[in-house]
C-alpha cells in the first residue's frame, strides 16, 4: 500500500512511528507491508519519492525540526505541495492536518484531489468529516473508493467502527459522553489542585490539544466530533449552529473545588440526537458513569433499540493512541484490497 501522509504533527508521527516499529508483526499478523512515498507539511518541508521513504530518517528529520534535514537519495523530490504530491500517485492519502471546524479546508480540497486521483482517504483531520461528510461519502462512492475516519471520535478507541459496523442493525438514537480529551485532562488535574493555565499547557505538551487549544477548551472540537457521529450513525446532517455550544474557560478552580466538596465533580457532556446536541459542563454525582472517566480518557454511550446502552471508555487523545486510529483503518482498507485480489 503506497500511502501519501499529509500534515506531519503530533498524529503523523504517531502513525508512523507505529509502522517503523511494527512493520514486521504488522507484515506477518496482518499481510500489511505499506510504503510511505510521501510526507507533506506546511512549513517544515516535504518530500516523496516513488520507491517508498525511510520511516527513521523521517522521524529523525522532523524532530531536527525539518523535513529538509532528511538524506537526499537519487529519486527524491522536495518542496512539492499537498497537491502536487497527492497526483503524484498513491493508494491512499491520509490527512493529518490541523482541523478547520468551519471550512474543513485545506485538506477538504486534497480529499477531492485524492479521489480525482483513485485514493483511498483516511481523516484523522475532523474538519473535511464535520464540515462535508456527505459529500465526501457520495464523491468517494463514486470514486468507488474508501474514506475512513476513525481516528477523528476518541483518537483509536473504535467509536465510528462501534457505532456503524458492530451495532449494524440496531438503531441508535443518541450518542453522548465526553469527546475531548484536553478538557478532561484539565477538569481531572484543576480537581487535583493545578491551576487551569498549567493544566492546559501540560495538555499541550502531551499533544492533546489541538493546533489552536480554543476548539478544545470552548467545546468546539467535541461539537465537531458530535456532528461526526451524527453523521455516521444517523445519516444526521449538522453544522456547529444545530449545537448548543459552551466549553470549560470559565470554571474557576472555585468551582472545581465546590462540586469537589459536594461529592461532585464537572465533566464536559456532549450529546446529539439527528435533531441537534450539545456540548456543555455539567456537575455529576461521582455515583455517575461519566464520573470515572479521568485524564485524556473520554467515553461514549450509544442508545439502542435492541441492545440499550452501549457505552465504550478509552483513549480519547495522544499520538500513538491516534495515530493507531489510523493505522486501524489502513488495515482496513489493505484487508479489502486483498480480498479484492482473491
Ligand atoms: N484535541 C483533541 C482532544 C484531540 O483533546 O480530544 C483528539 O481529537
Amino acid at each position: 500500500m503506497r500511502i501519501v501522509l499529509i500534515g506531519f504533527g503530533t498524529v503523523g508521527q504517531g502513525l508512523v512511528e507505529i509502522l517503523r516499529d511494527k512493520a514486521a508483526d504488522l507484515k506477518l499478523s496482518e499481510n500489511f507491508v505499506p510504503q510511505l512515498v510521501g510526507v507533506v507539511t506546511r512549513s517544515r518541508g516535504s518530500l516523496y519519492h516513488p520507491n517508498g521513504l525511510d520511516l527513521n530518517g523521517l522521524l529523525t528529520a522532523i524532530k531536527a525540526g525539518s523535513l529538509d534535514q532528511y538524506p537526499d537519495t537519487p529519486g527524491l523530490e522536495r518542496g512539492w505541495n499537498a497537491l502536487q504530491t497527492i497526483q503524484a500517485g498513491a493508494d491512499v492519502m491520509v490527512e493529518a492536518g490541523p482541523s478547520n471546524f468551519e471550512t474543513g479546508q485545506p485538506a477538504l480540497d486534497y480529499c477531492y484531489a485524492a479521489l480525482e486521483n483513485g485514493q483511498h482517504i483516511v481523516l484523522a483531520n475532523k474538519g473535511p468529516v464535520a464540515v462535508a461528510y456527505h459529500e465526501l461519502v457520495s464523491r468517494a462512492k463514486a470514486a468507488g473508493k474508501k474514506l475512513r475516519f476513525e481516528a477523528t471520535v476518541m483518537a483509536g478507541t473504535p467509536s465510528i467502527r462501534l457505532g456503524t459496523q458492530a451495532l449494524a442493525g440496531c438503531k441508535i438514537t443518541q450518542a453522548r459522553g465526553i469527546l475531548n480529551g484536553t478538557t478532561n485532562y484539565i477538569l481531572t488535574q484543576m480537581e487535583d489542585g493545578m491551576t487551569y493555565a498549567d493544566a492546559l499547557a501540560r495538555a499541550q505538551a502531551l499533544g492533546y490539544a489541538e493546533a489552536d487549544p480554543t476548539a478544545d477548551v470552548d467545546g468546539w472540537d467535541a461539537a465537531a466530533k458530535a456532528i461526526i457521529l451524527a453523521a455516521a450513525l444517523f445519516r444526521a446532517r449538522l453544522t456547529l449552529k444545530d449545537m448548543n455550544v459552551r466549553g470549560i474557560r470559565d470554571l474557576t478552580t472555585d468551582d472545581v473545588t465546590a462540586a469537589k466538596a459536594a461529592g461532585e465533580r464537572w465533566k464536559l457532556i456532549a450529546q446529539v440526537t439527528p435533531a441537534g446536541g450539545s456540548v456543555q459542563p455539567t456537575r455529576v454525582p461521582l455515583s455517575h458513569p461519566l464520573a470515572g472517566v479521568s485524564g485524556a480518557t473520554n467515553a461514549v454511550t450509544y442508545i439502542t433499540d435492541l441492545l440499550g446502552d452501549i457505552t465504550l471508555v478509552g483513549a480519547g487523545a495522544g499520538r500513538l493512541q491516534t495515530g493507531f486510529g489510523v493505522l486501524s483503518d489502513l488495515l482496513e482498507i489493505n484487508e479489502g484490497e486483498l480480498i479484492s485480489r482473491i
